[in-house]
């Protein structure tokens, strides 16, 4: 059966990273975050005060950041290193969320990360989530998903997963922080989020984990066949 590239974009937190690891585990394909990855950019900088402004002391930055995921059998998934350090879980923390999107939005990071989804996947055969990865990262996919639910059910979906991780964090923070990332991918200048020409749009506001696997798998059928 010949293995494809599957992309999965759209809103903050409306399931792509879920579909796509199912997706992974049925077809046996890599997953890739490629959120992460500008999650952990964003978390360099941070640590690092870099100058969005000051473009030699972004592309100083961006050639000190080493990024690669890293398997972890405990778990079952793959970890965000950067710099050979775990950081899967310091990268989920809201004053990441807060500013993932105004550094993701820079040309050179962009151009950094997309280089490096690229080369990921020659090898054919990954399943990768993000924004812009039916438009502009593997424009050629065979299959290309475009995901989308219901804010307040987003809303509800992130809340449950973040609230142990961050005490007194309330629903409206975590919708104020999903729409402002929604705006800001949306309309930045260089690859917006936005739907390929050629994508499937998923809208799993009213489905189960189950129902939304059953139907993903109908569409690669189709394409493996
Ligand atoms: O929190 P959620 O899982 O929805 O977002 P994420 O996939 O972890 O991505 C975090 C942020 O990285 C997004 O809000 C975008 O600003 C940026 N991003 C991007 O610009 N392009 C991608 N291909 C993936 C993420
Ligand atoms: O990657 P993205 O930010 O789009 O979302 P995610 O990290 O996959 O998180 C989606 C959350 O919604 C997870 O906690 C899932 O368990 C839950 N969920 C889902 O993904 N799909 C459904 N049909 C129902 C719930």
């Amino acid at each position: 059966m010949k293995k494809i590239i599957i992309t999965i974009d759209g809103y903050s937190s409306c399931g792509k990273s879920t579909v796509a690891r199912q997706l992974a585990k049925e077809l046996n394909y890599i997953f890739i975050d490629s959120g992460a990855m500008y999650r952990a950019i964003t978390l360099y900088f941070l640590q690092n005060k870099v100058n969005l402004h000051d473009e030699a002391a972004v592309n100083t930055a961006l050639a000190a950041i080493n990024l690669s995921f890293v398997f972890n059998a405990t778990t079952g998934k793959s970890d965000m290193y950067l710099n050979e350090v775990n950081v899967e879980i310091a990268i989920r923390e809201m004053y990441i969320s807060d500013n993932v999107s105004t550094v993701a939005a820079d040309a050179a990071v962009r151009e950094f990360a997309v280089a490096q989804q690229r080369k990921i996947g020659e090898q054919k055969g990954i399943v990768m989530d993000g924004r812009d990865i039916g438009t502009t990262v593997f424009p050629n996919a065979e299959l290309k998903i475009f995901m989308t639910a219901d804010i307040d059910v987003r809303v509800e979906r992130r809340y449950k997963e973040v609230v142990a991780a961050n005490a007194g964090i309330t629903r409206e923070e975590v919708k104020q922080n999903l729409a402002m990332r929604d705006h800001l991918d949306s309309t930045r200048a260089i690859s917006p989020l936005r739907k390929a020409d050629d994508a499937l749009v998923l809208d799993n506001s009213n489905l189960t984990m189950a129902e939304q696997l059953t139907l993903v798998l109908q569409w690669v059928n189709e394409r493996i066949q």
